[in-house]
């Protein structure tokens, strides 16, 4: 099928990618000509294992091209919507970007009408489909579908070819027979049903994820007091298979472009509708909370930090990305900052764009090069890269062999036998 995607960011252009890998003629659109620049070019605008190459081969089958300019896309039959929505002032999401992309849509489809399918990737609140359908009311032969999407960055490619479930919220038999051609071959269950139920279950699934991390970080707290392992104990939980093994890892909090933002614009959507998630309320109160608690770990054993020398490693907002946004990282250079700490950082990607943030940090190129002469070293993000290391090398370089392992990622029976003083999060 000929298929258009507007927004070639995480989503649009894995989307991008992976629909010309299943053999579509896909056309990219960005609003931003130096993103459009690189991706014609052969290069992602983003770190995603696997894409570089799979982005070259499909360019050089001639199955992907890029462009600002949609009216190139006047052809297509499918068009995706996957802007970005991120957060009001008010923690709303804003809309701004998508409607700017539909109002797009309905100029090119009222110059090039065809028999065409409007799909809105993007996280979106609920009504925000229908309302759209309204909106394009006029644009005959124009169908509106609500297709979540699922991916996780650090996999996303993989993920989208292999995705865990197929939500398409539409009110047509043609719209759900054109997502059945474009889906073919994927080996996924699916959900069809309204929009509005499709644009819950996107806000939904990330709230319940969501929640489970902030139970961990709750009861790993509990568990630092109480002298127990919040690592055994969630793998004694994870065997159960009512309650799985993911996402229920306790760490220095949920951060990137989607949990924070979304769990918000759920409890404004459900505050407009006169109802109030308290459950979600807490979730978001105990991942705002969990940086500081980790964080008081280390004025527990370091009191005065002003001049100390601290090690941070990862500053992405999870391994295998180069995201930061709201990456928990940031929030513990501010406070590490703020109490006069030398901060040496180190993120196989991500350093580059935490530098425009925090200038006075010192980046380094290996790992190693960050703990020389630290007081203490932190772990926020389990890159590869930062957990398997040379330990007895480490030792010798530190001022003080301290660590701080935010993602209970350390090997920390062999870190204590080899001397360090290790504290995880939730177990002593
Ligand atoms: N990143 C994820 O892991 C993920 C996963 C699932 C769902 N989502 C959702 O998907 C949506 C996109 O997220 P993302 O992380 O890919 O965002 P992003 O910020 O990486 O990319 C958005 C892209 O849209 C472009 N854009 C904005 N307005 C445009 C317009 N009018 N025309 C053409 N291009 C335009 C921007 O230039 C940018 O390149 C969001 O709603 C997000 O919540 C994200």
């Amino acid at each position: 099928m000929k298929v258009a995607v507007i927004g070639t960011g995480y989503v649009g252009l894995t989307t991008a990618v992976s629909l010309a890998v299943k053999g579509h003629e896909v056309l990219g659109i960005d609003v931003d000509a130096a993103k459009i620049e690189q991706l014609s070019n052969g290069r992602s605008p983003i770190y995603e294992p696997g894409l570089d190459q799979v982005l070259l081969e499909t360019l050089g089958q001639g199955k992907i091209r890029f462009s600002t300019n949609l009216v190139e896309a006047k052809e297509a039959q499918v068009v995706f919507v996957c802007v970005g929505t991120p957060e009001t002032e008010d923690g709303e999401a804003d809309l701004r970007y998508l409607h700017a992309a539909l109002q797009d849509i309905a100029t090119l489809h009222n110059h090039s009408p065809k028999e065409r399918t409007l799909v809105i990737k993007s996280t979106v609140p609920v009504g925000t489909g229908d309302q759209a359908a309204v909106s394009l009311r006029h644009c005959k032969e124009l169908q509106v579908v609500s297709n979540p999407e699922f991916l996780r960055e650090g996999c996303a490619l993989e993920d989208a070819l292999n995705p865990s479930r197929i939500i398409v919220g539409a009110d047509s038999e043609e719209a759900i027979a054109v997502m059945q051609t474009l889906y073919s071959g994927l080996s996924a269950p699916w959900v069809i049903t309204t929009r509005a139920n499709a644009e819950l279950i996107k806000y939904a699934s990330n709230a319940f994820l969501a929640a489970r991390i902030s139970f961990m970080n709750e009861l790993a707290r509990l568990s630092a007091v109480l002298g127990t392992d919040v690592t055994v104990v969630s793998h004694g939980m994870g065997l159960d298979s009512r309650i799985g093994s993911q996402f229920l890892r306790a760490g220095v909090g949920f951060g990137g472009s989607c949990f924070p933002k979304d769990t918000i614009a759920l409890l404004k959507l459900a505050n407009q509708h006169g109802v109030t998630l308290s459950l979600l309320e807490k979730v978001r109160e105990v991942n705002a909370s969990q940086p500081v608690w980790f964080f008081n770990q280390l004025v527990s054993k370091i009191p005065d930090l002003a001049g100390k020398r601290i090690a941070v490693l990862g500053l992405a907002f999870k391994p295998d990305t180069d995201d930061i946004r709201e990456a928990p990282a940031l929030r513990i250079l501010a406070e590490l900052q703020a109490a006069g700490a030398v901060v040496t950082a180190y993120d196989p990607i991500a350093a580059k764009a935490v530098e425009a943030l925090f200038p006075d940090v010192e980046y380094v190129t290996t790992p190693e090069a960050a703990f020389a002469g630290a007081h203490a070293a932190v772990l926020v993000t389990e890159w590869q890269a930062c957990v398997k290391l040379d330990w007895k090398l480490i030792k010798e370089q530190m001022e003080q062999p301290l660590l701080f392992d935010g993602r209970n990622a350390w090997p920390h029976d062999e870190l204590k036998k080899a001397g360090f003083e290790y504290l995880g999060v939730g177990k002593s």
